[in-house]
C-alpha cells in the first residue's frame, strides 16, 4: 500500500502530466456548462410541476385521504411481513431413523385440548430419543372437561402412525402379552433435555413398558437438537391432524363466516368459570358472583393456591381480559363496530350480562352456536374437547387473532399461525392496558390519547417474525426453564427458515 502512494507522488512531477492536466481544465469547463444546463432544465420542471400542482390541488387531497384509510385497512388487517420466511421441518442429514423396538410408552395425556397436543407432540420427541414404540395416548378423563372422548374421537389417527412412520413406531395398543407385565411407573421431571432421557433408558433394562403420568411440558423449550425440535414440529403441526368429522364442520363454520364477511377476527374470550375461578380474578364481578368464584376454588383440590388477592392479580397483569376490556381495546385499536367477531371460548361466565358489555361496542359478534345447526353440534356439545377442536382451526384461519389471556389455546394457535406464515396475532399487554384502562375509567386520560397508547404499545406485539424470547435476565437455575417462551408459541428459528435454509 505505501510503496503504492509513494509512486503516485512522483508521478505528479512528471512532466507529461501537466500536459495532461491543461486538457483536464478544458473537459472541466465543458463539463460545468453541461452541469449549469442541466441544473436550469431541472429547476424548470420543478417549478411547472408546481404550477401543476397548484391546478391539481383538490384532487391530490382526495388521494391522501382515501390513501389514510387505505393505511388504517393495512393497519389492521395485514399480515406481518415474513420476508422470505418458510416452514422447515424436514430432518437434517444427520438424523436416524428409528423404527422401533419391542420396548413400549404408554402415555395418559393431561390437560384441555392444547395442553393435550403439545404434550403429545412432545412424547413422540421422547419415544424417538428412548428408541422406543408408543402407544396411542390416553386422553385426559378427568380434568375440568370431563370429557370421554377417546384420541380417534378428536385426531385422525391413522394419518398420525403414517406421518411418522419415518420418526417413531406408534402402535394402537399395548400387545397382549405385555399387558400384564408390571411397568415403570414415571413422572419425568419438566422441562427436561436430552440427556435425562438418554439415561432413562436404563429403565429399559427391567422394564419393556413405561408408563407416563402426564405428558405436558415434559421437554425443555430450548437447547435440544435441530431433528429433535424439528420432530416436535412435524408431530404437532402435520401429524396432529384432526379427525375427518372436526376438520369438516370447521371447513363449514369457516366459510359461514366469510359469507359474512370479508375478514373476521377470532377473540379467545377466556371468560369462563374454571379460568376466573383458578386465577381468582372478580374485578368487575357482583359479590356472589365472587362467591361463587371462591367456593368453586376452595372445593378444587388440585389447584393449590386458596387465597388470591384479586386487585394485585389484576395489577400484575395475570387476569383474563373482561368482554368490556376486549371491547375497549378493539375499540382502541380502531376496528370498526361491524367487525365480524367469532368467540372461541366455552361458556361466558355470566352469559349475556358479561358479554352484553362487548356486544354494545361490536354488535357482530358471533359463536358456533349461532353459526352451526343443533344437528351439526350434537356430537360436540357433550365433548369440550372436539369442541375446542372446532374452535382451534376457525382461529388459525381467521384473519386476526386476539386472546384475553396467555393459556395454553392463546399460546398454541399463536405458534400455529407464525408457522403457517406469520398470520396476525396481537397479543394484549395486560399489565400495562390495565393501567390505561384505570386511567381512561379515572377520566385522566381521553380515548384518542388511550387509543395511541394502545396502539403504540402493541406495535412489537402482532405476531411479527422474531427469535424466541429466553427468560427474563437475572433468573437462574431450573426456574429459567419454565419462565422461556414455549416451543410452540413460537418454533423460530428451528421450524421457520430463511430460503437458503
Ligand atoms: C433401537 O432399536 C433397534 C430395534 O429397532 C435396536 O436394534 C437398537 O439396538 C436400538 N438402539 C438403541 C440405541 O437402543
Ligand atoms: C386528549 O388529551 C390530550 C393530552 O392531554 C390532548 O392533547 C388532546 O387534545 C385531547 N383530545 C381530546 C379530543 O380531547
Ligand atoms: C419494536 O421492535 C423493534 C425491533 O425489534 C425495536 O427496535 C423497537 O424498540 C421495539 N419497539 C417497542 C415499542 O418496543
Amino acid at each position: 500500500m505505501v510503496t503504492h502512494r509513494d509512486r503516485g507522488l512522483r508521478h505528479l512531477k512528471n512532466p507529461s502530466t501537466s500536459r495532461k492536466s491543461i486538457k483536464s481544465s478544458v473537459l472541466s469547463v465543458a463539463l460545468y456548462v453541461i452541469l449549469l444546463f442541466t441544473l436550469s432544465i431541472f429547476v424548470f420542471i420543478l417549478y411547472s410541476k408546481d404550477i401543476l400542482d397548484d391546478e391539481h390541488a383538490m384532487p391530490l387531497l382526495r388521494v391522501e385521504k382515501s390513501e389514510s384509510k387505505q393505511q388504517l385497512e393495512v393497519q389492521l388487517w395485514e399480515t406481518p411481513s415474513s420476508y422470505s420466511l418458510h416452514p422447515c421441518i424436514e430432518p437434517t442429514n444427520k438424523y436416524k431413523v428409528v423404527l422401533g423396538w419391542d420396548r413400549y410408552i404408554t402415555v395418559r395425556s393431561n390437560g384441555g385440548l392444547n395442553q393435550m397436543r403439545t404434550g403429545i407432540a412432545d412424547m413422540v420427541a421422547v419415544a424417538h430419543i428412548m428408541n422406543a414404540t408408543l402407544v396411542i395416548p390416553q386422553l385426559d378423563k378427568r380434568s375440568f372437561w370431563q370429557d370421554t372422548s377417546t384420541f380417534s374421537d378428536v385426531f385422525d389417527e391413522p394419518h398420525f402412525i403414517k406421518h411418522l412412520q419415518q420418526d417413531v413406531r406408534i402402535v394402537k395398543e399395548l400387545p397382549k402379552e405385555l399387558e400384564s407385565l408390571p411397568r415403570a411407573r414415571k413422572h419425568f421431571t419438566s422441562w427436561s433435555g436430552v440427556g435425562y432421557y438418554e439415561e432413562m433408558k436404563q429403565l429399559w433394562k427391567d422394564y419393556r413398558v413405561i408408563h407416563v403420568a402426564k405428558s405436558d411440558s415434559r421437554l425443555a423449550n430450548n437447547d435440544l437438537p435441530l431433528d429433535i425440535q424439528r420432530l416436535r414440529c412435524r408431530a404437532l403441526y402435520h401429524a396432529l391432524r384432526f379427525s375427518p368429522s372436526i376438520e369438516n364442520l370447521a371447513k363449514k363454520l369457516v366459510g359461514r363466516l366469510r359469507s359474512r364477511a370479508e375478514r373476521y377476527i377470532v377473540l379467545h374470550l377466556r371468560y369462563e368459570k374454571d379460568m376466573l375461578s383458578f386465577t381468582g380474578c372478580t374485578y368487575g364481578l357482583s359479590d356472589a358472583e365472587s362467591e361463587e368464584l371462591r367456593v368453586m376454588r376452595e372445593k378444587t383440590n388440585h389447584w393449590k393456591i386458596k387465597n388470591i388477592n384479586p386487585i394485585e392479580q389484576r395489577i400484575g397483569g395475570l387476569c383474563p381480559l373482561t368482554p368490556k376490556e376486549v371491547g375497549i381495546f378493539l375499540q382502541a385499536l380502531r376496528y370498526p363496530p361491524s367487525t365480524l367477531i367469532y368467540i372461541a371460548a366455552g361458556e361466558i361466565y355470566g352469559g349475556d350480562r358479561h358479554l352484553s358489555e362487548l356486544t354494545s361496542r361490536f354488535p357482530n359478534v358471533v359463536s358456533k352456536e349461532m353459526l352451526a345447526t343443533e344437528e351439526e353440534l350434537k356430537t360436540f356439545s357433550h365433548h369440550a374437547t372436539q369442541s375446542a377442536a372446532l374452535d382451534y382451526i376457525i382461529s388459525l384461519e381467521s384473519d386476526l387473532f386476539v386472546p384475553s389471556h396467555s393459556g395454553n389455546m392463546a399460546i398454541a394457535v399463536e405458534g400455529h399461525r407464525r408457522f403457517l406464515g406469520h398470520r396476525k396475532t396481537i397479543t394484549p399487554d395486560r399489565q400495562r392496558l390495565v393501567e390505561l384502562f384505570d386511567k381512561l375509567e379515572a377520566g385522566t386520560l381521553n380515548m384518542s390519547s388511550f387509543s395511541r397508547l394502545v396502539r403504540q404499545l402493541h406495535r412489537n406485539r402482532s405476531g411479527a417474525p422474531r427469535r424466541r424470547h429466553g427468560a427474563p435476565s437475572g433468573i437462574k437455575g431450573r426456574a429459567r426453564l419454565r419462565l422461556e417462551e414455549p416451543f410452540y408459541q413460537n418454533p423460530f428459528p428451528e421450524c421457520i427458515c430463511k430460503s437458503s435454509e
